[in-house]
């Protein structure tokens, strides 16, 4: 079926194979037969979450790259419906108690307009590119840990502490408090349920420290991006300190896990596709950065670090590719979903690192956009690059069968990576 999206979706009709079911084991290793069934068969489809809420899942491209620049959708759970509710909250566990709700991911305009207009005045293009060395330092390290060994888990030892390092050193965050940074974080991607939980318990510590170390750096401004983001000004106007500890906060949030996710589905497709993997061990030798970046752009493609965009929320009664929604009800925007969508990208089913009409909704699109994307851009080139250069026979140590993945609505990505390899280069 090619009904244009906007029109009237198809019902599945009699002749239609039966949908797989969603949220079970098979759906989390491969979740991308699912969304083909429902891109041509219920773009829009309301479903009951494992958390017990329902929310519509959006998973054509053009549907898609609509409901998330569409401003009557907003971002503020406070416009959730107590019909949706079920048995579930929406949001971070434990961030509501800790009060950093503030962030630009809960928030629409006019605030979130002059928040990230002022981060964007300190998370600057120049200051991303001026940290390459030290994220290629960063990783040669990190390999340099494990590489005489002949055996490491990606995720763990690599995938896990690369970002964390990364984005503390951005912030400011002292080389002597980063370790406990990286514990916090490690709770946090480990444990799930609820404010009590290890997240709600790592978020307080996180966010206890922020407000302790924001308040310290106001006395003794430095060249890091919470010293810019105190300075960050508008028309007179200065983030309060809770915004910076919430801002610090999301920057964190975002950009971790995320960034675990680049690196670890990167390496592991990488090492599923030879042909693919050889071309970019070609480019990594012949310093080829071109083609190193439609690598990672087409990574984030084929098997991205976000399945499901954040939550957004109708303020209005809407129609979305024909379907009908109420004010209030959540709607989800399946990016891994989208990002398969044959109407938009020819053989989308294939890993080819030489895509170059790829405009994958993989950082997300509008308003919203991955404000991180320069940095992840940067490591995930850096990081892939550094572990199939050092270690050119790297290979899977476990059955792929074998890998576990992480639970987690939002987020897609691998509990663990072991792989083996000969000696170091
Ligand atoms: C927003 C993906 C890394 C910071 C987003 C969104 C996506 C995304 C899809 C939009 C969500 C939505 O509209 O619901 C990714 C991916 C990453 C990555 C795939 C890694 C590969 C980072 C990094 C940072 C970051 C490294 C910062 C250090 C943010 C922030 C937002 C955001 C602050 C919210 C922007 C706003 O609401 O205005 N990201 N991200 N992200 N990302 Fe990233």
């Amino acid at each position: 079926d090619e009904s244009p999206a906007g029109g009237t979706p198809p019902m599945p009709g009699a002749s239609a194979p039966p949908m797989p079911p969603l949220f079970t084991h098979e759906f989390a290793t491969d979740p991308y037969p699912a969304y083909a069934w429902l891109r041509e068969h219920a773009p829009v489809h309301r479903t009951v979450l494992p958390s017990g809420v329902e929310a519509w899942l959006v998973t054509r491209y053009a549907d898609a790259r609509e409901v998330l620049a569409d401003p009557r959708l907003s971002k503020n759970p406070v416009h959730h419906s107590e019909a949706a509710h079920g048995r579930g909250k929406v949001g971070i566990p434990g961030e509501r108690s800790a009060n950093l709700m503030t962030h630009l991911l809960n928030i629409d305009p006019p605030d979130h307009t002059r928040l990230r207009r002022l981060v964007s005045k300190a998370f600057t293009p120049r200051r991303v590119a001026a940290f390459e060395p030290r994220v290629r330092e960063l990783a040669d390290r990190l390999i340099g840990g494990f590489a005489e060994r002949g055996h490491a888990d990606l995720i763990h030892e690599f995938a896990f502490p690369l970002p964390i390092y990364a984005i503390c050193d951005m912030l400011g965050v002292p080389a002597g408090d980063q370790d406990d940074f990286r514990d916090w974080a490690g709770m946090m991607i480990r444990h799930g349920g609820g404010p009590r939980g290890g997240v709600g318990r790592a978020v307080k510590r996180i966010r206890a420290y922020l407000a302790e170390l924001i308040h310290r750096k106001r006395g003794d401004l430095g060249d890091d991006l919470i010293s810019e983001l105190i300075r960050a000004s508008d028309h007179g106007e200065q983030l309060t300190e809770n915004e910076a500890a919430a801002m610090a906060f999301i920057l964190l949030f975002a950009g971790f896990e995320t960034t675990v996710n680049l690196i670890g589905n990167g390496a592991y497709a990488l090492l599923e596709h030879p042909a693919q993997r050889r071309l970019f061990q070609d480019a990594v030798a012949a310093g080829d950065t071109g083609l190193l970046r439609t690598a990672v752009e087409e990574l984030l493609r084929y098997d991205g670090p976000v399945e499901l965009a954040t939550w957004r929320f109708a303020t209005e009664p809407m129609t979305i590719g024909g379907q009908r929604v109420a004010p209030g009800d959540p709607v989800l925007v399946v990016l891994a979903a989208a990002d398969r969508d044959p109407s938009r990208f020819a053989d989308p089913d294939t890993l080819d690192l030489t895509r170059r009409d790829n405009p994958h909704l993989g950082y997300g699109h509008g308003i919203h956009y991955c404000l991180g994307a320069p940095l992840a851009r940067l490591e995930g080139r850096i990081a892939l690059s550094a572990l199939f250069g050092s270690l050119p026979d790297l290979r899977l140590a476990v059955e792929p069968s074998a890998l576990r993945r992480r639970g987690g609505l939002i987020m897609r990505g691998l509990r663990e990576l072991p792989v083996e390899f000969g000696p170091v280069r």
